[in-house]
Parts: C-alpha cells; structure tokens; sequence
C-alpha cells in the first residue's frame, strides 16, 4: 500500500531532523516526541509569529508559571473532578481504549464524545476491538483521569499536578495581572508552554501528545460589554464558518464577514468574532492551507460546561480527517468564580460609574444622640458596624448583636432605626468574563507540514519539498559555492556571515552536485538558496533562487541581506525582484 500523507511527512520529519521518538535507544513512549534540530527552529518561529500578534499587536503580556501546580487549583477549577475520558479494556487482548474513540472509528456515532457512560456502553457493545478484532460484547466503561500526578517535596503528602493547561496559572495570577494593568478592563495576558494530558492509547502520533505545547491568551472583559474596542480590524474579514445550524443541517461552512456573524447572531459577540478572525490570518500566516481550514461552532451538547460559545478552528489531514488545532471560548465568569469561591479572595474588578448614582436605599442609621453619652471613646466604632448591617438583620424588636473588638454587643433598639436614606453609589464590583483563544502549537506545526508537503515532477525525477512561508522555515538561506575551491568557498563562506549579521538563519553547504544541494534544501523547505559562482568574483554578483518556481536572478553581492530579510519578513516577493 502506498505511504499515506502522514507517513510521507513523518518519514521526512524523521530523516531531516525534524520530530524524532523520544529516547529511542530506550524504545521511544507513545504520546511523547522530541523536536530535532529543524523542528526545533520551526516550532520557535511559529511561537514568535503566535508573539508578534498576541503579545506585540494585542498587548496581552507574556507571563510564565510552573507545569506543577498545587492540588487546589485543579480542585477549584473543576480538573480533579471532571476531566477524565471514557476508558474501555478489551476482554480479549486486554488493551485499554478511549471509548468515544472506539465509537467514533466504529462509524457508529460521528460526535460520541457527547456520549454519556451508558450511551457508550450500548454502542460498544456489538463493535470489534481495532486492536485485537474481537467483539467488545459486554464491558464497563470507566473514568480515567487525564491528569499527572504528583508530590510536592520528600517524603510529602502534598498532591500536585503537572498542568493539563496553561490557562489556570493567568486565572490564579488575577489580582496581580489587574494591579498591573492598574485596575482597568479590558485586559490580557498570555502564556507558552507545555502542558500535560496522560492521554488514553495515543495512536495519532502528533496529534495526540501526553505533552505538549500550548499558547493561550486569556482576555478580561466586562460581562456586559462584549463590544471589542478594535472591531474594525476584522469586521469585514472574510471566512468560512461551520456554525451550529449547519452542522445540524448537514449543510457545508457559509463565507462570511465578522460583521455579519455578529449582527447574524452566529458568533456570540465580537469578541469571539474577532478572535477568530485573528487565529484564521494567523493560520495562514504560518502556512495552514486555507482550503484545508475551517472554523466549527461547538454544538450545544459538546460545548464545555463552562463556555456560553466556543469554535475550533479544525486543520484538514489526509489520514486524521478534520483536526483540532485552535479552541476559541467565551469561558464567561466560570474560572475565577470557581477560585473565588475556594480561594476566599477577591476575583472582581471596581468599575467607577462615569458619574455617582443616587438612589433610594433602605439602611441602618445609627442614632449619634443616644450612643455618644452611653458609649463615649467606643461611640464610632459602633456606629460605623451599626451602619454596615444589613437593614434585614435589624429589623425586628429585639435589636441585634455586633462584634467590639472581638466581644459581642447587644445593640438595643434605641440606638438605631431603619429607614430609607438616599445614597450615591460611585461604582460596582464586578467578576470579569473571560475570552480564551487556546492553541496547540504542535497541532499547527505537524498540520502545516502536512500542507506544505508537495512532490513535483522535474526534469531529472521528482523533488520533495515543503513549500514552508519564509518566515517559518528553520534555515532560511542555503549558500553554495559552485566547487569548494579557486577562492569560490571562501566568498560563499563570508556571504553566509554576512546574512547571520542581519539575521538570517543562513546554511553553507558544498557537498555534492548543486542539483542535488538544491533538493536537500528543498526538503527541509529552505525558501532561498544563494549560489556562489566564477561570475562572482568578477563582478560581485550572485545567484538567489526561489524554492517554489525555482527561478533564479542575479542580484548584488552588497544587496543580499536587505534583500533576503525583505524576502523573509514577505514584504517583499521573489517575483517582484525579477
Ligand atoms: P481533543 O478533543 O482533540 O482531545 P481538546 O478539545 O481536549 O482536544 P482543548 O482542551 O480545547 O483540546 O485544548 C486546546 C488545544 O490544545 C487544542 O486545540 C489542541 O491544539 C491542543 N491539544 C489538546 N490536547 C492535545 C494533545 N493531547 N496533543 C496535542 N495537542 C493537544
Ligand atoms: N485552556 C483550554 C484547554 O486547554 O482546554
């Protein structure tokens, strides 16, 4: 049978120093993989594309956290409770299975990870194993906890867990990220880094890693105010989007603007709307196939119990069909309420009213005349508790009890009453919503792979190459000298460091035919190669040529550089130099 596209890349990946098994010499782990040398570099630069919209465009700083964190935080946020998947083992070949998986490979059930424990069961029971072929018939189904575990210190019974997302260390950092942003929403902040699934028999190699890197940017925004302050910016961008309705009709993605999703009500608010349309020209960017993107509206049931609206922006590949790679939710107030609520701090934000308002408010009013002569040096104080008691609580004949400075005190009937007063309330505490786009950066880089894998037909056989954008391929200028000698290495050698200076990721490489130097460069998708001739060292001139169209022009020595950055920074294109 022929390579499928996944391992045709993966074999690439493998041989040219891209993504490796992890310690091989040990047998590799399922779920774990190592980035090598150009993985390595490519991955960097999808990050610092990532940074140059979400840190530099947005202003959403950049903070760092530890993978390991303390017990409660996964207790508040609903993690050591709830984010388990549906496990089976097979009775035969006792092998542990995802079930939804199973189900879903079954073709029994497109979306049985909507499916509860019973739906599960009745589903599995009449398929076959896809690991032994035997029929599952009767089985449990059960829980399984989809986080690490861990202890905190020696001989501790301090229970962690390393973090299944990067997003609870920006929730649990709130009251420091407000005083930074001196108390004024909205604000972001964002964070890249590895998190930890112990995923159930991972068999979709980069898709499904048990570590893995992810970058998130939470947004805190009023709950009432969902207008983004920067619509403009992607109001009319256009895009295709698989909402809810369609999906329910069996009917395919609508084109539309980010304008028309709000006012249509697809989008929940322009929030979401613009987030999504930045993560589309990010995708792009870094080299996603647009034919190959679309952005699904989570249907009601598969939604998180926390999101009032979440889309995934879903990569197209041969073998895994449409893939997650970016989630985009309103998460609403659920995260810092939830660590409100355990935590006993605050998680809100003071919002001044523009001016005071006045209003009519029952209250209890102390009476100064009779609580000066009885109470003397005591008499503030106790008017001050007086006067911050609920009127409910003072409403009977009895009066009511304070705390004086840790005693308690009868407060009779005489030294207060309750009536409407008229009061200027200056502001509101308010607990923020919180906008999330989520990224899974090892998903967008084996995706973009994917994409950017081609075999061309040429005149002496077949090239491979990745036709990677400039910015994201790990070298960026191959340099040869025509023959490795007369002087020609030397220059070659020099036009590398000259491209480093600006830099430029830059290769010198004189081994072999330039045919076949062309090829390896290809491969790895290399956009620019430069080759050093005898012309050269006459005039000062080389070759640059283009990977895709594999045209070549003279250029000056003296204009490489500022002509290569322009080149891969894609202000300027290889068919406007001819
Ligand atoms: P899936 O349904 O495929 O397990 P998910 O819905 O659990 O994914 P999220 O919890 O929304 O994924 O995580 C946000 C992003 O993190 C995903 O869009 C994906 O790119 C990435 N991600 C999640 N789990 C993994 C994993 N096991 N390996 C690689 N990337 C992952
Ligand atoms: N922070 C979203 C997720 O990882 O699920």
């Amino acid at each position: 049978m022929a390579a499928d596209a996944y391992e045709r890349v993966m074999d690439l990946a493998r041989r040219r120093g891209f993504i490796w098994p992890t310690s091989e010499c040990y047998g590799s782990v399922a779920g774990l993989i190592d980035y090598g040398p150009l993985g390595a570099m490519m991955k960097r630069r999808i990050e610092e594309c990532w940074r140059s919209l979400y840190v530099v465009q947005e202003g959403f700083y950049e903070i760092e956290c530890p993978t390991i964190g303390q017990e409660a935080i996964y207790v508040a946020s609903g993690h050591v409770k709830g984010f388990t998947d549906w496990m089976v083992q097979c009775p035969h070949c006792t092998e542990y299975l995802r079930a939804d998986h199973v189900v879903e490979g079954g073709g029994r059930c497109p979306n049985a990870a909507t499916l509860d424990e019973e739906g599960l069961k009745r589903e599995l029971e009449d398929l076959d194993c896809p690991s032994c072929g035997e029929r599952f018939g009767d089985v449990e189904v059960f829980a399984f906890s989809l986080m690490f575990r861990t202890t905190i210190g020696p001989g501790s019974q301090r229970t962690a867990y390393l973090r299944p997302e990067t997003a609870q260390g920006i929730f649990t950092d709130f009251s420091r990220l407000l005083r930074f942003y001196r108390d004024k929403l909205p604000f972001g902040a964002t964070q890249i880094g590895k998190s930890f699934r112990n995923e159930i028999s991972p068999r979709q190699g980069m898709i499904r890693l048990r570590e893995f890197t992810q970058a998130e940017a939470e947004i805190f925004v009023h709950p009432a105010k969902k207008a983004h302050p920067n619509f403009g910016r992607y109001a009319a961008y256009r895009m295709p989007l698989l909402a809810d309705a369609q999906q329910q009709a069996g009917a395919p993605a609508v084109e539309m603007s980010m304008a028309e999703a709000v006012a249509s009500g697809t989008v929940a608010n322009e929030y979401v709307a613009y987030y999504l349309a930045l993560t589309h020209e990010f995708l792009v960017r870094v080299g996603v196939a647009p034919g190959r993107l679309r952005f699904r509206q989570h249907l009601s049931d598969e939604r998180a119990h926390y999101a009032c609206d979440c889309w995934d922006a879903e990569c197209h590949s041969e073998r895994f069909g449409w893939v997650e790679t970016v989630g985009i939710a309103d998460r609403t107030d659920y995260d810092l309420r939830a660590h409100a609520a355990h935590s006993g701090e605050s998680f809100t934000v003071f919002i001044q009213y523009p001016e005071p308002v006045r209003r009519r408010e029952t209250r209890v009013v102390p009476r100064m005349g009779a609580l000066g002569p009885r109470f003397r040096g005591d008499a503030k104080a106790i008017a001050d508790a007086i006067a911050a008691t609920d009127p409910r609580l003072a409403g009977g004949p009895g009066g009511f009890e304070i705390d004086l400075n840790g005693a308690p005190l009868a407060v009779t009937p005489d030294l207060y009453e309750v009536r409407e007063v008229e009061v200027e309330i200056q502001g509101e505490e308010v607990m923020p919503h919180v906008i999330e786009p989520s990224y899974g950066i090892d998903r967008i880089l084996y995706s973009v792979l994917e994409h950017a894998y081609d075999e061309e037909g040429i005149e002496d056989g077949t090239r491979t190459l990745l036709r990677l954008p400039p910015g994201i391929a790990p070298v960026q200028v191959a340099v040869f000298p025509l023959m490795a000698r007369d002087g020609l290495d030397a220059v070659a050698r020099a036009v590398v460091d000259d491209l480093k200076s600006s830099g430029i990721m830059a290769e010198y490489d004189d081994s072999g035919a330039i045919g076949r130097r062309y090829r390896r460069q290809d491969e790895i998708g290399t956009p620019f190669a430069v080759t050093v001739d005898y012309e050269t060292l006459e005039d000062w001139t080389v070759t640059l040529r283009d990977r895709d169209s594999m045209e070549q022009v003279r250029i000056a020595r003296a204009q490489l550089a500022g002509t290569c950055s322009a080149l891969c920074a894609g202000t300027v294109r290889f068919p406007d130099l001819a």
